[in-house]
């Protein structure tokens, strides 16, 4: 149990950046620089205007999205188990937004957490999320940080102090994630909720998505109604409305695959005929058949998170799955 009565002052912490000061650019120069590469891509966090962010919640309600209902179900079934886990009086930093049935169904099993920090990159939704949980939750210290979290960030402290601090990354988005950059932002939380003076270590628990057969994994992200394919090329539209673009969206289409070799799910664009596009003033040509590169979804088994987890520096972990095992949440641990 914590002493607030103690008088060693809580040190600030930072979560530090994972993406280096060079890609702080616009979306026109993010997009101009990935309309000019070869192959031609376009960053994944652009998908999120509003009517993307509609299309998306479109996407977690589809029979072929598993994603969402089974990490909510994972959360139901064993949140008491991971806030056990966890432990009493830690602060909670969730990277994401904030206001969702997940976090609720955690916070309601943890005991006396010490302050809540919903971190999300969108102010307005930040703010409105972190409102409706302080409603939901009086007596909780809400502390909202607007952020990009690939960038850092100084995390604030609870005013009572806490014993630990654990960071929830749910929603499979680590899934965007190549790589070497999973492990560095694991690394960098690592660093950030380990043991110092004034805290005891703490814990990450994420949501991530498990290998499964690819059939399953394909109709996921092309689905029969074409939600996904309407949000793949709602960036397009975007582009048009926002950067005086003008892709002609009948000639462009959306188009997922499994790449086996470096397990993920990866969403493109096709242009079904050479044409040339302008965007803010840039003229860009596309073959007949060229593909785009708009996102990666990486999907993990345990064995492979694990060994992720592993080398950030967590030694302990938890993971619990679904019976079909569709979705993974873990809890990893450092050593005190
Ligand atoms: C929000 C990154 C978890 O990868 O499943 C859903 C995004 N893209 N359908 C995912 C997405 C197409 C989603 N994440």
């Amino acid at each position: 149990m914590l002493d607030s009565s103690k008088k060693t002052p809580s040190i600030a912490r930072a979560l530090h950046a994972i993406a280096p000061p060079s890609e702080d650019r616009s979306f026109a120069q993010d997009v101009v620089l990935g309309l000019s590469s070869t192959p031609k891509r376009l960053p994944c966090k652009y998908f999120y205007d509003a009517r993307g962010s509609a299309l998306f919640d479109q996407i977690t309600e589809l029979p072929e999205y598993y994603p969402t209902r089974t990490e909510v179900a994972l959360m139901r079934a064993h949140a008491a188990k991971m806030a056990a886990t966890i432990g009493a009086d830690a602060l909670l930093v969730e990277l994401g937004s904030g206001s969702s049935i997940k976090t609720r169904l955690l916070l309601d099993e943890l005991e006396r957490p010490a302050g809540y920090v919903p971190v999300d990159i969108s102010a307005a939704h930040l703010q409105q999320a972190a409102n409706s949980i302080a409603a939901d939750y009086p007596g909780l210290e809400v502390m909202p940080v607007a952020a990009d979290f690939t960038r850092g960030f100084e995390i604030p402290r609870p005013s009572t102090g806490a014993a630990r601090s654990v960071v929830y990354f749910p929603g499979s988005t680590i899934g965007n994630f190549t790589s070497d950059r999973a492990l560095k932002l694991l690394q960098a939380i690592a660093g950030f909720v380990g043991a110092n003076q004034d805290e005891r270590a703490g814990g990450l628990l994420l949501g991530f998505d498990l290998v499964k057969p690819t059939n399953v994994l394909l109709r996921a992200y092309d689905d029969a109604q074409g939600v996904t394919a309407a949000f793949n090329l709602n960036l397009l539209e975007r582009i048009n409305r926002e950067l005086n673009g003008n892709f002609e969206l009948a000639h462009f289409q959306h188009h997922a695959i499994w790449n086996a070799e470096l397990a993920r799910v990866e969403l493109y664009i096709r242009s079904t005929r050479a044409q040339v596009v302008h965007v803010a003033g840039h003229p860009f040509e596309f073959a007949a058949g060229e593909l785009m590169l708009t996102e990666y979804s990486h999907k993990y088994t345990r064995d492979s998170i694990q060994s992720l987890a592993r080398q950030a520096g967590f030694e302990r972990s938890t993971i619990w799955t679904d019976p079909e095992q569709l979705f993974g949440v873990g809890l990893f641990q450092l050593a005190d």
